[in-house]
């Protein structure tokens, strides 16, 4: 096992009726709170009878807290979005920035936190992927409202910027939110193509730290394998009973797992490439992550799959979906699992099917490839990406 530190700041406060301790959480950090939405399901009746925004608003005026607000943010958060919510944190002396609903609030929210404390353009610490100008961020806080990116405890951010067709991810632990609430019961309200997404999304950031060639991770590896196990059970349960509590808790704690850096310690390597060439695809088409990740996916298997690496596959077919037989045998019907397995969660498994055509493939297989090869079960070259993207047409 490789060498590593680790330490994980982020307050975790996981449960129904969690929301009560928002005020008091924030609190701590100052006075004046931004809180960051999207496009009004903060405003659908839920469970407890009322609405997120009503509970939160709640919550943090009972303690005096002021509340300014950042509406309207875009799934795939727009720079626009951040340049605007900094002004306002500037204007209002913002002491906390808390996003109130899934990945694409909380990115937002962490890009708001560091462009309102920097004199330049945050879009060129994404475009370089260099944190490091931005000596002081906002504290930033979550109510998570989709189980999916794992935003509500790690120190990513993904923003897009559609006028050169980019979406960008950048990490620090300066994005690390200070608290998140997890209450599932807010996921009753997520519809079958989010939901699924959402799932998919999870299954894939263990992908990209499960499949890396190296013999080493056993531990790591066993713990993914526990997370994939979870997802492929309470997925379909979450997809016809929505408001099944114990379905929506695990795959709510399966996905901040998946991507609270927990999983890569120790490991040599992890791969990625899959999110390299789907981010492409949202930063062309605008489509909604997880799809283009179910349907990039099996197609990325068949493709890195090789000598070298197919003990991975192996193991996967093993543990995960219980296969017998030859190792050749379980290593390619792991593959078709997985297939399946997001078709059956209506996931389509073309291209196609979401409006993408042969016309950019090309220019989005040389953007994916920018900054060098993709990879750790295969390096991908620009050449790799786009016979990727053309088997999924
Ligand atoms: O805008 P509203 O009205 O809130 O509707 C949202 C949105 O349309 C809706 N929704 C959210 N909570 C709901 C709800 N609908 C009903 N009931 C609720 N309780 O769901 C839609 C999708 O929301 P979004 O936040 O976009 O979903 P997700 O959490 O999947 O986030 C996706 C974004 O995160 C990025 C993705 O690239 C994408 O931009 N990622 C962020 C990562 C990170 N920070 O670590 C890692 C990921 O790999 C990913 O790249
Ligand atoms: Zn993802």
């Amino acid at each position: 096992m490789e060498n590593f530190n680790y330490y994980i700041p982020t307050k975790i406060l996981f449960g129904k009726g969690k929301i009560e301790s928002l005020g008091k959480e924030a609190s701590q950090y100052g006075k004046n709170i931004l809180i960051v939405y999207g496009k009004g399901s903060i405003f659908q009746k839920n469970c407890y009878g009322t609405s997120l925004y009503q509970q939160a608003k709640k919550s943090l005026e009972e303690v005096g807290l002021t509340v300014f607000e950042l509406p309207n943010v875009e799934p795939n958060p727009r720079i626009e979005s951040v340049y605007e919510g900094a002004k306002s944190c500037r204007e209002h002396k913002i002491d906390l920035v808390l996003a109130i609903g899934g990945g694409s609030t909380i990115d937002c929210a962490k890009a708001i936190a560091g462009q309102a404390k920097y004199e330049g353009d945050i879009w060129k610490c994404y475009e370089t992927k260099d944190p490091r100008p931005l000596r002081e961020v906002l504290p930033i806080a979550s109510v998570l409202t989709v189980s999916a990116t794992g935003s509500e405890m790690n120190g990513s951010s993904v923003i897009s910027n559609l006028s050169c067709h980019k979406k960008i991810g950048l990490t620090t632990p300066k994005f690390r939110p200070v608290f998140s609430i997890l209450d599932p019961s807010y996921t009753f309200t997520v519809n079958q193509k989010q939901t699924a997404s959402g799932c998919v999304d999870i299954m894939s950031h263990i992908f990209e730290q499960y499949f890396t060639p190296d013999h080493e991770g056993y531990l790591q590896n066993r713990m993914m394998e526990g997370v994939l196990k979870t997802v492929i059970h309470y997925a379909p349960v979450a997809l016809k009973h929505p408001d099944d509590y114990e379905a929506r808790a695990n795959l709510m704690w399966a996905s901040t797992l998946a991507l609270n850096n927990m999983f890569e310690k120790g490991k040599v390597l992890t791969d990625w490439a899959t999110h390299q060439m789907e981010h492409e695809l949202s930063a062309f088409y605008d489509i909604t992550h997880g799809v283009g990740l179910g349907i990039l996916t099996p197609y990325w298997m068949e493709y890195v799959i090789s000598e070298e690496n197919h003990h991975r596959f192996v193991e996967y077919g093993r543990e995960v979906w219980k296969l017998t037989g030859t190792e050749e045998e379980i290593a390619e019907i792991s593959i078709r699992k997985t297939r399946e397995f997001f078709t059956s969660l209506g996931i389509p498994s073309h291209l196609r099917e979401v409006g993408i055509g042969e016309e950019n493939l090309e220019v989005m297989a040389k953007q994916a490839t920018r900054r060098g090869p993709l990879g750790a079960m295969k390096k991908l070259y620009e050449e790799d990406v786009l016979a990727i993207f053309k088997m999924a047409l």
